[in-house]
């Protein structure tokens, strides 16, 4: 991995700040392998996946417990042997193949702080370890050969929670990491809102999104929801139509480009024109302002989403799109038909990431609030967390129907319902990073930076 000419000089060099994360993921990862019983920790990078009975893979991924170690995120069959007291070592997959560019060997600001092996093969890379692997845990995919191997154990679920739990915790490198894949972001958003502006298709938008964030999809961290008009109510929307609609009404994109393995989440909605749906929107930014108000350390997230759901029936009211009073929006469940989802989530190397319900690496989980199944963090906010904040308000034709046919039906005025579902839905999402005494907005502040040209 390389810094990206797109993004201008990170706050602080990466350089000085991986010295440091290394040495407390070293720590940390020290105790959890003696607290779980291991000597070392072998971690693979993934395995390149075949498509059935082709002699294409499909594109590849790497595994986060290996992103966090190095951000060599495109190279598959690379390990991190980890001993505590020893230099980790990264045994790096360099095959002789003259059918495919083998990747070279990293020169990167990170590799001072490794012993790089680089290893032809498999065979190879076993043979770069320790003869015994007795003491060891491993963590990845069980590819065919690893059964001669001989680990101690294979994703042992105990270690992994011991690993996971403090990921949530972002040191300032990954910081640095995060607010250079939101700067990235920005700047897609930008282009993309310049080509809804221009007429584009689905499939266009995303062409510029991709261009300006020098990014390939398989680059990026998700694939985009880029979503005109109705299909602004698919929560995953995933199809890019090719032509433009005849009417432009409304652009919902939820994108987020990677740095360094680390991802941003971004979503903004874009109407066409003034009217009912863009004070919509501006009423879905003034709410998602105030929750990431209420974001700092010691908050319990599972307060944040009920706030929200609290908020969201005062806009629902003040929109006419309901006609009881926002306490019995809420306990009708009306609002969760209008916001079906969390409002946010971990981030980090993935962007759900691991933990969102650990209570402690070994002390159970916490639930989510009754009613609300799709919440995917529960945890109370620490410094260096980092979560997405992500109200929505859709038309989503399932859940009005299943709301028209029960006792919510007379709750909710359907003559603005009907007039406003042509226009899919609105999220607004931005990545939060905590501290003691509030958040800084890394997605906002990417904004203001790619406005002005920084
Ligand atoms: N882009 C997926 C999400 O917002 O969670
Ligand atoms: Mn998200
Ligand atoms: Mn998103």
């Amino acid at each position: 991995m390389s810094l990206s000419p797109l993004v201008p000089a990170a706050r602080e060099p990466l350089a000085a700040l991986f010295g440091p994360h290394l040495a407390a993921l070293g720590q940390r990862t020290a105790a959890a392998l003696e607290s779980c019983g291991y000597e070392a920790l072998l971690v693979h990078s993934g395995s390149l996946l075949p498509v059935f009975q082709d002699d294409r893979t499909y594109p590849f991924e790497a595994n986060a417990p290996f992103k966090v170690w190095t951000p060599l995120a495109e190279v598959p069959d690379c390990f991190v042997h980890v001993q505590p007291g020893h230099r980790p070592r990264l045994l790096f997959h360099r095959p002789t193949d003259y059918w495919y560019k083998p990747a070279p060997l990293p020169q990167d600001y990170w590799t001072a702080h490794f012993e790089i092996v680089p290893c032809t093969d498999l065979t190879a890379a076993r043979a770069a370890l320790p003869r015994s692997l007795a003491r060891t845990a491993y963590l990845g995919e069980d590819f065919g050969t690893l059964a001669a191997w001989n680990v101690g154990e294979v994703n042992p679920p105990r270690l992994i929670r011991h690993l996971d739990f403090p990921r949530a915790m972002k040191s300032p490198y990954e910081l640095a990491c995060l607010r250079a894949a939101n700067r990235l972001g920005a700047l897609g958003h930008l282009a993309a809102e310049r080509a809804f502006t221009d007429g584009a298709a689905e499939f266009d938008i995303e062409l510029a999104f991709l261009a300006a964030c020098g990014q390939r999809e398989q680059d990026l961290p998700y694939n985009p929801i880029i979503a005109l008009n109705e299909n602004g109510a698919v929560l995953h929307y995933q199809v890019l139509e090719k032509r433009a609609p005849q009417t432009r009404r409304s652009l919902l994109i939820d994108a987020g480009a990677e740095f360094g393995g680390y991802a941003s989440d971004i979503t903004r909605t874009y109407a066409a024109a003034a009217g009912d749906f863009a004070a919509l929107i501006q009423a879905m930014d003034t709410l998602q302002q105030s929750l990431c108000a209420h974001v700092k350390a010691g908050v319990d997230w599972r307060e944040v989403h009920l706030l929200a759901h609290q908020l969201l029936a005062h806009v629902l009211r003040d929109a006419d799109l309901i006609s009881c009073d926002p306490d019995e929006a809420i306990a009708s469940g009306v609002t969760r038909v209008f916001l079906p989802h969390g409002i946010g989530h971990l981030l980090g190397l993935e962007v759900h990431d691991a933990g969102g319900f650990m209570r402690s690496p070994d002390g159970g989980d916490i639930a989510r609030p009754e009613g609300h199944p799709y919440l995917r963090l529960t945890r109370t906010l620490a410094p260096g967390f980092v979560v997405t904040m992500e109200p929505g308000l859709y038309f989503i034709e399932p859940l009005l129907a299943a709301a028209r046919a029960d006792a919510r039906a007379r709750l909710i005025r359907w003559s603005r319902v009907d007039s406003l579902q042509p226009c899919g839905g609105i999220r607004v999402e931005d990545d939060l990073a905590v501290s003691a005494t509030g958040c800084e907005n890394l997605t906002r502040d990417a904004f203001a930076a790619a406005h002005n040209g920084r």
